[in-house]
C-alpha cells in the first residue's frame, strides 16, 4: 500500500481486522484480568509447590516466556517453559504446570499435557477449545477458558495474564496487582499513539514499519529483560507481515553471532536490526550494545533501537513487546498482505493430522 494513512485502504487489505484486535489489546488484557480473577482454587492447590512449568507452543507458548522473565527476580522458584512433546524430568506432583494452548489441539502441548497428568502435577489448562480442555476435564485438571474467534497470536492477554495472575496467587511470588495497574495505562497510552488514526509523522510504529520494509528484520534483546519480546517481534514479523525475521539476546550474541557479520556483506545489507532496550539494563549491556552498533553497523542496512516504557518489569516488557504487534502489522499493510491467516502452519497441522 502507498500509504500507511490511508484507512479505506488499510481495511481492504487488513480483511479480518487484526489491527483493531491490537488496538484493543488493552481491553483484552483488561478483561483477562477479570477472568484470572474467577478462577479460585484452594490453598491445598498451591502447597509445597517446588517448580513452575508452562507448557505451550509458539502463540501460546511466548506467554510462558514472558511469565519467566517477569517472575525471574521475584520467584523463589524456576519456572521453565516446555516447547516441545515431553517434560523434563524435574517435573512431578510438586510441579504447578500451565498447559496453555489457544486452539486446544496442539499435539506437542496435549502431549506434555498428558505427561504431567500421570506425574500428577498440579494442573491448569488454558484455552478456548479442543482436545485439551476435554482432556483437562476427564483428569480432573482445573481449566481457564478464554474467548474463542482469535488468531492465538492476536489472544496474548487471554493466554497470559491468567497464568500470570495465578502464579501471582503462590506465596513464592510478590503481588503484582500495582504492576498490572501500571501495564494496563501504559498499553492503553501506547494503544492510542500507536492507531491507524495516529498519522506516520506522530506514529513511532508506522515509522519503524516504513523504515523496515523491503528489509530482513533482525530484533536483538537483551536476557532477563526483552528477551520474550525479540521472539515475539520476530514471530510477528513472520505471521503477520509474512516476512523473514530473525532474533538473538544480549549478551549470548556476542560470543557467537557477532562474528557472522562478517563475510556476505552483499546480503547482510539486505537485513536492518532493531534492538529493544531497557532503561534497567546491566551496565554492562549498555556498554555491550553501544560496541556491537560500532563493530557491526556498516554490514547492514540500518540499526534501530526501540525501548521500554514504564517502572515495573512487566510494564516495560508487555510495552515493548506492545510495539512490536504495531509495527508487523504496518509492515503486513505495507507489503499488501492480510496480517491475519498463516496458510503455512494450518497447511503443516493438516499433514501431521493425516494417517
Ligand atoms: O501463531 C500461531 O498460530 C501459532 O504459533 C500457534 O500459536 C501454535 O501453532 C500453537 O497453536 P495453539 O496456540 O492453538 O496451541
Amino acid at each position: 500500500m502507498e500509504s500507511l494513512d490511508n484507512i479505506a485502504e488499510i481495511s481492504e487489505i487488513d480483511k479480518s481486522d487484526m489491527l483493531k484486535i491490537v488496538e484493543q489489546f488493552p481491553k483484552q488484557c483488561r478483561d483477562a484480568v477479570s477472568l484470572a480473577e474467577t478462577l479460585n482454587l484452594d490453598s491445598s492447590f498451591f502447597a509445597s509447590i517446588s517448580s513452575i512449568a508452562v507448557l505451550g507452543m509458539g502463540g501460546s507458548g511466548i506467554g510462558g516466556d514472558l511469565l519467566k522473565t517477569v517472575l525471574t527476580e521475584n520467584a523463589t522458584v524456576p519456572v521453565q517453559v516446555v516447547k516441545g512433546y515431553k517434560l523434563p524430568r524435574f517435573i512431578g506432583k510438586d510441579t504447578l504446570v500451565f498447559a496453555v494452548s489457544y486452539s486446544g489441539n496442539t499435539e506437542e502441548t496435549i502431549s506434555a499435557f498428558s505427561e504431567a497428568v500421570s506425574r500428577g502435577s498440579r494442573i491448569i489448562a488454558v484455552t478456548s477449545d479442543g482436545l485439551l480442555e476435554k482432556l483437562a476435564q476427564e483428569s480432573g485438571a482445573n481449566v481457564i477458558k478464554i474467548p474463542s474467534g482469535f488468531q492465538p497470536r492476536a489472544a496474548l492477554g487471554y493466554l497470559f495474564f491468567p497464568i500470570l495472575i495465578t502464579a501471582s496467587k503462590l506465596d513464592i511470588v510478590p503481588s503484582l496487582e500495582g504492576d498490572i495497574n501500571e501495564t494496563l495505562t501504559i498499553l492503553e497510552k501506547l494503544s492510542e499513539n500507536l492507531s491507524s488514526k495516529r498519522k506516520i509523522s506522530e506514529n513511532t510504529a508506522k515509522q519503524l514499519a516504513v523504515n523496515l520494509f523491503g528489509k530482513i528484520p533482525v530484533v536483538y534483546g537483551i536476557e532477563g529483560a526483552t528477551m520474550p519480546a525479540a521472539l515475539r517481534w520476530k514471530c510477528q514479523f513472520n505471521e503477520n507481515s509474512k516476512v523473514q525475521a530473525f532474533w538473538n539476546f544480549f549478551p549470548e550474541l556476542n560470543h557467537n553471532e557477532i562474528v557472522g557479520w562478517e563475510l556476505l556483506k552483499e546480503t547482510t545489507k539486505k537485513f536492518s536490526l532493531v534492538i529493544l532496550r531497557d532503561r534497567d539494563e546491566h551496565p554492562q549491556i549498555t556498554k555491550r550494545v553501544k560496541a556491537t552498533r560500532e563493530l557491526i553497523k556498516d554490514h547492514l542496512d540500518s540499526i534501530y533501537e526501540v525501548w521500554c516504557e514504564g517502572d515495573s518489569k512487566l510494564a516495560r516488557i508487555l510495552s515493548i513487546l506492545y510495539k512490536g504487534d504495531f509495527v508487523s502489522i504496518y509492515l503486513a499493510l505495507l507489503n499488501g498482505v492480510d496480517p491475519t491467516p498463516v496458510k503455512r502452519i494450518t497447511l503443516l497441522k493438516k499433514r501431521l493430522a493425516e494417517k
